[in-house]
Parts: structure tokens; sequence; C-alpha cells
């Protein structure tokens, strides 16, 4: 645990204020050529960084309840090879977005917590959901799309981010109004060739999961579902060349009140500590069968990875003690992070003979956003990239990357801390590059004092190098979610 700077317990990491700025409505929409960027832009860096997120925390200047509810923002960095580089952001014209800006006010009930004005009697048996398309992007097969994990994606026009309508995904996949996750996985085979799986679950009093494979044409490969008992909330999945893994955390759902609308449905979601989590294993091969074994109650959203050694599955995820459930009666702006449990890196120890699961803490230090070389998806590895606290003992804002190399235990910490805030870092592989950790992190920093933000980009061989390269932007950019990294360039004017 060397090259890390510990502040004392006393002393924040941060300032209140600074922090939530970030989180502050983005309205407008900008296309430009970044023109203040200091440092130097790796020659062989081309391509287009997408990322989503919520960009709106109001509607006609009435607060939502979470960031979660905020409406679908996708913005891009494109890296031309002449070094220049091009941004635009451009909200996902979801029906929801486009009926409430022209009427001015929240007109939906939101699935994490914003509620309709009126009280509960104007949510009551209300379960139509807004559709914020705010959580991922994907592109595959040449296609773009914005994700949210509840309803169907939304696609849009990569050289424009032009929203073309939603989706019910390649081949027209997913019935009318089936979920897609915001988290699907692509997964390379023995034979170099890449695989999407991705997946739909439908819950309630029991929960359905069907499992789809697309090849890298868009060609459906698999297609298979699984009921499960009870209330599943499964945010994210492992893949490996023989498994989907997915945890089914102890939670269940307060139906009745979600129903009649006392409380948002984020808020109706009870953590049972002293249930176990269900640990689901789904065959990837022709019989596709489906196994559940059982390890301690925690919650996870994120796995960084898995994989498979004679018998064995070994799963890296952000564990958390408990479901990180904010109070309803409290506004959002009010929270303090210290209050909740953190998310911590985890291996999981799956091992089939025995059907027991074990779980290891593998670092202290909160985190989310694990990252990888794509090509290690599925398989062992040797380097994480992760989002993490500046602060080791407690739970705050992510004001620091953490690069972690497994077979040496060497950690690499980049803060920037104390005015700046970082998203999930995107790890881009250099193009002629062998070793797995040569390429860069691009991440947005969100800078507190500045009330601005910047993409910085981080030679991923060695964070102690600090920013090779900071791309600032004329203005800030909300806290945001997931992104990806393509080879994809528009073709501007
Ligand atoms: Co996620």
């Amino acid at each position: 645990m060397q090259n890390l700077v510990v502040p004392t317990s006393s002393q924040k990491s941060y300032n209140r204020e600074e922090w939530i700025k970030g989180y502050n409505s983005q309205p407008n929409e900008y296309t430009y050529w970044l023109d203040d960027i200091e440092g130097e832009i790796p020659a062989n860096l081309q391509g287009t960084l997408f990322r989503n997120g919520p960009g709106l925390m109001d509607v006609g200047g009435s607060p939502l309840a979470h960031p979660f509810d905020g409406d679908g923002m996708v913005f891009a960095f494109s890296f031309f090879p002449n070094g220049k580089v091009h941004f635009q952001n451009r909200f996902v014209r979801t029906e929801g977005y486009v009926a409430e800006q022209k009427a001015g006010k929240i007109l939906y009930r939101s699935a994490f917590a914003t509620q309709k004005p009126g009280g509960w009697l104007a949510n009551c048996f209300d379960t139509n959901f807004k559709n914020v398309a705010n959580t991922n992007v994907l592109f595959w097969a040449e296609k773009l799309w914005a994700l949210w994990e509840a309803s169907q994606p939304h696609r849009l026009d990569p050289a424009t981010l032009e929203t073309l309508g939603c989706d019910r995904f390649l081949e027209s996949i997913l019935q009318p109004g089936q979920p897609l996750t915001a988290h699907p996985t692509i997964i390379k085979g023995d034979d170099g060739e890449e695989t999407l799986v991705t997946y739909s679950i439908k819950t309630g009093l029991s929960s359905k999961i069907e499992i789809f494979e697309f090849d890298r044409r868009g060609k459906l490969l698999k297609q298979h579902s699984h009921i499960l008992p009870g209330f599943a909330f499964l945010h994210d999945m492992a893949v490996t060349p023989n498994t989907c893994i997915f945890f089914q955390n102890p939670v269940t759902i307060d139906g009745l009140s979600m129903r009649l609308g006392f409380k948002g449905a984020g808020q109706c979601i009870k953590f049972h500590p002293h249930r176990p989590t269900q640990v689901i294993l789904i065959s990837r091969h022709d019989d596709f069968t489906m196994e559940v074994l059982e390890t301690d109650p925690g919650f996870v959203f994120h796995y960084a990875n898995a994989w498979e050694e004679d018998g064995q599955i070994w799963v890296d995820a952000v564990r958390y003690s408990s479901f990180p459930q904010l109070d309803s009666d409290r506004e959002f702006g009010q929270v303090d992070p210290s209050q909740y449990p953190r998310g911590q890196m985890y291996r999981f120890h799956i091992d089939r003979a025995s059907k027991t699961v074990r779980a290891h803490l593998l670092d202290d230090r909160g985190c989310e956003f694990p990252h990888l070389h794509r090509d290690r998806c599925g398989r062992s590895y040797r380097y994480l990239y992760l989002a993490a606290s500046h602060a080791i003992d407690e739970n705050a804002p992510l004001q620091a990357i953490m690069k972690t190399d497994w077979q040496t235990g060497e950690r690499q910490l980049w803060s920037v801390a104390p005015t700046g805030f970082v998203g999930e870092p995107v790890f881009v592989p250099a193009p002629d590059g062998e070793a797995e950790d040569d390429g860069w992190l691009l991440v947005m920093v969100y800078d507190g004092a500045k009330h601005r933000s910047q993409l910085v980009i981080l030679d991923a061989r060695d964070l102690h190098r600090g920013a090779i390269a900071k791309l600032n932007l004329t203005h800030h950019i909300p806290y945001d979610l997931h992104g990806m990294w393509t080879p994809f360039l528009p073709n501007l004017k």
C-alpha cells in the first residue's frame, strides 16, 4: 500500500458545497472543437468516447428527488488523427423529456424517488415510470443506444447524438415495453471474435431473466430465459466464456407503498441483513442450465470481472455492506456521504463442487466504477482501474483514480482532492500495445472551485505521471454514470 496519501480522519478531503454543485443541471447543448488543452494528446489516441448521465436535476425549476431520476444527457469526445478533439452533448429525446420540457413542469413519476406534484393521490397506481435513458451507452454493430435498465433503449445517431427513437434493439428482439439492462458485456472468444451478451429483467413477485447474445454484426446467436423466485434488483452481470453470473442481493420491494404512491420505487426497497445473497450461475452453452448458490448478505451494483479455472469461478465486484438508500424525508442536497456504506472491492470464490461462495475483501478504500482492458473480460487479469475516495477510512465522494496490480499488490493513486471529483475511468488500449496496462485512462473531472468539467488523460502504465493531457470544457457536465470508448469518428462538417 505504498504511494498513498492518507489524510487524517479529522479533516475532510473535500468541501461539501463544491461537491454538491457538481449535480447542478446542465440544460444547454453544445457542439464545439476544444481549444483549451493542457499537455499533449497521444498521437495514436483516435476514436470517440461516448458517455451518459443525468443532465438535469430539476424540471422547470422543480428539483428532482434523486440524481438517478435526471434526464439522460449523452456526450461525446471525438479524437481525430490531426490531433483535434470535438465535444458535443445532447439530451435523449425520451417521451418524458420532450413532454416535460414543453410543459415546463414535472409530469411523470420517476423510478428512483421523484414523485409527481400533488402528494400520494397524484401518484397512486401510476407505475408508468419515466424512461430517463440516463445510465449507459452501447455502440455495437455500428449502432449507438442510450440505455436505462427499466425500459427499452433509445437509439441515437452516433455522429450527431440525435435521438432516432425508442427501440426494440437488434433484430427487434425485445417485446414492446420489455426492459434491457444498462450493463451489457462484451467478451472476446478464443477465436478473437467479440460477442455481446446482454439481458432483460422483469421483476415483481417473481423475476424473469432473459439473456441474449449477438455477434459483432448484430446477428442473434442465443436467447434463453429463466425464472427466479422473488424480487430481483440485477443492475449488472458478470460473464465468463461459460457462465453468466448474477448476484440476487437480499432486497425486497414494498410494492403496496410503491403502487399507492407513498414513496418512490427506489425508496421502497428494503435490505434484509440476515438473508443470504443468491449467486445465480447460468450456463452459456446449449443446455442453459441454472444453478443457485448462497453467500453472505451484501449489495453489488457493479462487477469488475469474472473468470473460471478448474471448475472454480472467481468474481471481482464492488460490494456494499447494505443497500445504500437515501432517506425519503431528506432533500438529496443535504446528504452526508459519511453516513452511508461505501463500496469496496471484493473477490468472490465460487467452488462448484462444494457449492460454496466465499467473499474476500481486497481493499478498504471506498470505490466504484471498475474498468479494465476490454480483452481481459471473462479471463484472469492483472490490472484494475477504479474511481475511489481520497480518504481511506469512510465513505466519501469519488476524488481519485486507483490502479491495482493484482500480481504484485501495488496500488497507484491519482487524486484531484480537494476541489476535484472524478467519474468512471475508461481504459483505452494503445493500438500497438502489448502489456495489459499499455494505454490510457479517460476520466471526467469536475472542478468544484471553478464549476467546470474537464476530460483528463492518464498514462495507465503509471498514474504517478499525473495528467498527460487535460481537455478543459467551457462549462460543467453533471456527474455522469457510464461510458464506452469506440473507434467511431463522426464525419463533421
Ligand atoms: Co451501473
